[in-house]
C-alpha cells in the first residue's frame, strides 16, 4: 500500500536505527564501532533494542564450535521480527558482517533469504553503497578482499562517541595472518597479514586520546609481527610503535593481543622493562605443551621455544603476567600429550588462559586429519585443564592481598558509591570511592580477593604521608 504523502515524508525524516550484534574477539567489537561510525554518516543511530532497529547487522565470529549454525538459528528470529516490522509497514535490513560471512558468502542468502546483505571484514567502509544496493529485493555479498584500504575509507567516530564508549579502547593495528595453524581460520577468513601505517594509527589514537581515552588496546590477529609504514617508509615494529604511541599525551597505558611465541623480539621484549605505559601483562598463546602436537598444529614452535621465550620475558620483566590459548583434542593427541600440555602450564604459571576443545572447521588441513579425539576424552581433558588454570588464576588473584596498587578506575561499580577499574596486571578492582575519580589512576589497597575481581580500600596519600 502507498503510504499518505506527509506520511512518508515523516518515515524519511526518521532518524534511523541500527542494531550491531557482535561475537567473539576483540577485533569484532572494534569493527563494531568501526560500523556504526559508518553507518552514522547514513543517519543511522544505535539501538540496544533489535524490535526498533531499521537495520540488524550480526557481526559473526567462526572460531568457535557450530558458529555458523548458531548464526543461522539466530537469523531465523531476526527474519520473524522483519515480517512482524513489515506487517506494520516498516522496512527491516539484515545484514550478516563478520568472519562466517566470509567464510560462507553467499550460502547465507541461499540458507535465510531475508538477508540483505552479506559482508566481509575486509569491506566494512562499503557499507553505506552496499545497502544502497540493497534497495532492489535481490541480495547482495561482498566478501571480496579490496586492493584499497579499508582504513582509509572508514569514517572516524565523533568525540561524543568516542566519550561513550569509555576511556579504554581498541585499535587495529595489524589484521589477518599467513601462520596457516592447521586448526585455524583466520587466514582465510581474515585474509593475509596487513599491518596499518604508523600514521593512520597515530591519528586514530590522537583523536582518541584528544576525547578523553587513557588506555589503548592495539589488536591484530599477529599483533606482534605488527610491520607498518613508518613515516620515513621503513617498516616500524610493534615496540616502535608502541613507545611512539606513548608520546600521545593523555595515553597512561598501552596493552596488545595476540601475539606469537615466534615474533616475541628483542626490541618488544626492552619494550616491557623500559616503557612505562606498555602494561606487564602479555597474552601469548601456546595451545600445546606437546612438541608432536605443535609440529602437527604447524606452530613452528616447541614447548622448550616457548619456555625460553618466557625466560627471556621475565627476565626483563620480573612481574609480567601470563596468560594463553589452549586447544585439548587436537586430532591424535594422546593421553601424555595432553599431560604435557598439563605439564607446560604447570611450569609457566599463567595468571589467567583461555581453552578450547578441539573443533574442525571446514576447510582447514586439521579438519580432515584421522584420529579424531572422541567428545568424552575432549570434555575430560578441558576440565582438568580448566581445574588447572582456575588455581593458577587464584593463586595470581590472592599474591595482591595486602598490596598497594595503581588502579586506572573506568566505570561505576557493581554496587551505589562503588568505582571500578583494572590494575597493570588486567585484575578488576572494586573500591568505595567518588565517581570522579572515574578516568583517573589512583592507588588502592587489596583487602578481599573475589572469583572475578579484587576489592580494595582507596589509598589516601595523606593517611600514608602520616603512617
Ligand atoms: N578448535 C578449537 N579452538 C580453536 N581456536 C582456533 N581455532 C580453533 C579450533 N578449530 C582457538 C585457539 C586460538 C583461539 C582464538 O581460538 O586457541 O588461539
Ligand atoms: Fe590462527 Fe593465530 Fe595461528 Fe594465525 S597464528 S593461524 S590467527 S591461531
Amino acid at each position: 500500500m502507498q503510504s499518505q504523502g506527509d506520511v512518508s515524508c515523516a518515515a524519511d525524516d526518521r532518524k534511523r536505527k541500527v542494531f550491531v550484534k557482535s561475537y567473539g574477539c576483540q577485533m569484532n567489537v572494534y569493527d563494531a564501532t568501526r560500523m556504526t561510525d559508518v553507518l552514522a554518516g547514513e543517519g543511522y543511530e544505535e539501538t540496544t533494542a533489535i524490535e526498533d532497529a531499521d537495520l540488524v547487522v550480526l557481526n559473526t565470529c567462526h572460531i568457535r564450535e557450530h558458529a555458523s549454525e548458531k548464526i543461522y538459528s539466530e537469523l531465523g528470529k531476526i527474519r520473524q521480527l522483519k515480517q512482524e516490522r513489515a506487517a506494520r509497514g516498516v522496512d527491516t535490513k539484515i545484514a550478516v558482517a563478520g568472519c562466517v560471512a566470509q567464510a560462507e558468502g553467499g550460502e547465507i542468502q541461499r540458507r535465510q533469504p531475508a538477508v540483505d546483505l552479506v559482508v566481509g571484514p575486509q569491506n566494512y567502509h562499503r557499507l553505506p553503497e552496499l545497502l544502497r544496493r540493497t534497495g532492489n529485493g535481490a541480495g547482495v555479498v561482498d566478501t571480496e578482499f579490496p586492493v584499497e584500504d579499508k582504513f582509509d575509507h572508514l569514517a572516524p567516530p565523533t568525540a561524543e562517541k568516542i566519550r561513550s564508549r569509555g576511556l579504554s579502547a581498541f585499535v587495529t593495528v595489524q589484521e589477518g595472518c599467513d601462520n596457516f595453524c592447521t586448526f585455524c581460520v583466520v587466514p582465510y577468513t581474515r585474509g593475509a597479514e596487513v599491518s596499518r601505517p604508523v600514521r593512520q594509527i597515530l591519528d586514530e589514537v590522537e583523536r582518541l586520546a584528544a576525547s578523553g581515552v587513557c588506555e589503548v588496546s592495539l589488536l591484530g590477529q599477529n599483533v606482534n609481527a605488527y610491520h607498518g609504514e613508518g613515516p620515513k617508509g621503513d617498516a616500524w615494529s610493534l615496540a616502535q610503535l608502541a613507545t611512539r604511541i606513548a608520546q600521545v599525551p593523555g595515553i597512561a597505558r598501552i596493552r596488545y593481543t595476540t601475539s606469537h611465541p615466534n615474533d616475541m623480539r628483542d626490541d618488544l621484549i626492552e619494550a616491557h622493562r623500559d616503557l612505562p605505559q606498555l602494561m606487564p601483562f602479555l597474552h601469548l598463546p601456546v595451545q600445546s605443551g606437546s612438541d608432536r602436537i605443535l609440529a602437527l598444529m604447524n606452530r613452528k614452535h616447541t614447548a622448550a621455544d616457548y619456555l625460553r621465550q618466557i625466560e627471556r620475558i621475565r627476565a626483563a620483566r620480573p612481574d609480567i603476567a601470563l596468560s594463553s590459548d589452549f586447544i585439548v583434542g587436537f586430532p591424535g593427541e594422546t593421553e601424555e600429550e595432553f599431560r604435557d600440555t598439563l605439564r607446560l602450564i604447570e611450569e609457566v604459571k599463567f595468571a589467567s588462559a583461555f581453552f578450547f576443545k578441539y573443533s574442525p572447521r571446514p576447510g582447514t588441513p586439521a579438519a580432515g586429519m584421522d584420529e579424531q579425539v572422541s567428545e568424552e576424552v575432549k570434555a575430560e581433558r578441558l576440565a582438568r585443564l580448566k581445574a588447572l588454570v582456575d588455581k593458577q588464576r587464584d593463586d595470581f588473584n590472592h599474591v595482591m592481598l595486602g598490596q598497594t596498587v595503581e588502579v586506572l578506575f573506568e566505570k561505576p561499580g557493581r554496587r551505589p558509591g562503588q568505582i571500578g577499574g583494572k590494575t597493570p596486571w588486567l585484575h578488576a578492582v572494586h573500591v568505595d570511592g567518588p565517581q570522579e575519580l572515574i578516568g583517573q589512576t589512583a592507588r588502592a589497597h587489596i583487602i578481599e580477593i573475589g572469583v572475578n575481581s579484587l576489592y580494595g580500600r582507596l589509598v589516601d596519600s595523606q593517611t600514608e604521608a602520616d603512617h
